[in-house]
């Protein structure tokens, strides 16, 4: 892995393609030892990622999966939005293998802040819709809708007197969606957080500037997927913030022009958790199937995830969407045992059938070269970059962090 920063440059950000939960955790795992900085910048604990924190398996929704290399800042940026209760808990468990977690957490004063009552309010208006989006149900369109109605409580304002501006909430929630807050507890809840981590939050902008200009390396954690993305996935069923390369950069303010590379991270194969078209979704015993060799059951809600092939054409929009300088294709140890791939080619019309490739029928666990790779799953990855014009750099063959093919140049 020595060529990673020469092949990346010093500040590359890790983004995904597909409707979330690609596996972007174990590339940016394998990465942050090579970054100085590790930065969330948009979303909220809308996101999972297993952790595995001394042997045992925690779900991460707000921090970064790049928490846990000791020494490494972790910046949560301003465009990210923050249910304190849910940080907490990921501090806690973070501070048992790392005693001096906190000195190295910076919160942006720009974060927007989840409250208890954004949850329900999320749950009263999916209940409501009569088209659910099936969200996560953690508050996070709310919050945003806040931060866009010029309503939302930032970070920066947990300093002050919140209680009014609480009390004034209440009442407009009410008003509103018909929803009860309690400004007391929700009082109560952000003062025992701000009490551990109020020394953390600060300007982000000015300390990544700040890191940029000493010449420090950036690895920018993206959360959800292109397809999930506000204004170019797939509206409705989209989540509330901006899940691109664009939108990263937006969250955490660094300009474009700093980015050195965006890696996308895609699956071999394809998930969706929630509402929404899918046009390459599997059906019965292959459904199935996928999900069990996959594992492929929602991190933060536990829901069964719909399962389905390649579709060339979201990878190809996405690469272009993003500006994708390098794939990571994960899982691709699933489709191990399929007779035929089925995907969709990226010229093919809406509603055409799907295109197949022979599978490779034989165990690519583990494999960590290229050249080992059956001919068969070497065409599927060829396939990717042809259709892409990016080439694919990682891929994953198994949940462990060594069970990877890296291709860099
Ligand atoms: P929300 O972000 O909770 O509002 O949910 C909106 C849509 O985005 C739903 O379909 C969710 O299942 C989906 N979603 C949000 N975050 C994630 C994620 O991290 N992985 C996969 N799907 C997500």
């Amino acid at each position: 892995m020595k060529k990673v920063l020469s092949s990346l440059g010093p500040v590359s950000a890790v983004i995904g393609a597909q409707w979330g939960d690609e596996g972007k955790g174990k590339i940016v795992d394998i990465l942050a030892e090579h970054f100085d900085v590790i930065a969330r910048a948009t979303g909220g604990a809308n996101a999972g990622h297993t952790i595995i924190v001394e042997g045992k398996k925690h779900v991460f929704h707000l921090l970064p999966s790049g928490s846990l290399h000791k020494g490494k800042e972790v910046v949560i940026g301003s465009g990210v939005v923050m249910h304190l209760p849910t940080l907490l808990e990921e501090i806690e468990i973070l501070r048992a293998h790392d005693a001096d977690f906190l000195a190295r957490l910076r919160i942006s004063t720009e974060a927007h802040v989840v409250l208890d009552a954004h949850k329900e309010i999320d749950g009263a208006l999916e209940e409501s819709r009569s088209k659910r989006i099936g969200t996560t149900k953690r508050g996070i369109g709310p919050a945003y809708m806040d931060k866009a109605m010029r309503t939302g409580i930032r970070m920066g304002d947990l300093a002050g007197d919140i209680g009014s501006l609480l009390r004034e909430k209440s009442a407009a929630i009410k008003r509103m969606y018909g929803v009860e807050m309690n400004p007391a507890e929700e009082e109560k809840r952000l003062r025992d957080a701000m009490d551990i981590v109020g020394a953390c939050v600060t300007d982000t902008v000015g300390l990544l500037h700040d890191a940029l200009e000493a010449k420090k390396t950036i690895l920018i954690e993206g959360a959800q997927g292109t397809l999930l993305d506000l204004d170019h996935g797939t509206y409705p069923y989209v989540t509330s913030s901006s899940t691109t390369t664009a939108g990263a950069l937006q969250g955490l303010g660094i300009p474009p022009r700093a980015l050195t590379s965006a890696i996308g991270v895609a699956k071999a194969y394809c998930t969706r958790v929630g509402e929404g078209d899918f046009p390459t979704e599997a059906q019965g015993e292959a459904s199935q199937r996928l999900r069990e060799r996959g594992g492929e059951y929602g991190a933060t809600t536990g829901r069964p995830r719909r399962t389905g092939w390649l579709h060339m054409g979201d990878l190809r929009r996405a690469a272009r969407l993003n500006g994708f300088t390098h794939w990571n294709i994960t899982k691709l140890d699933v489709l191990d045992a399929e007779d035929e791939i089925p995907f969709a080619a990226a010229d093919a019309s809406d509603g055409a059938a799907l295109a197949r490739m022979p599978g490779w029928k034989s165990s690519t666990v583990g494999l960590q070269s290229y050249d080992e790779l059956p001919k068969n799953a070497r065409g599927l990855i060829e396939r990717v970059e042809k259709e892409t014009g990016v080439p694919v750099s990682f891929i994953g063959t198994g949940p462990e962090r060594q069970q990877m093919i890296t291709r860099l140049s």
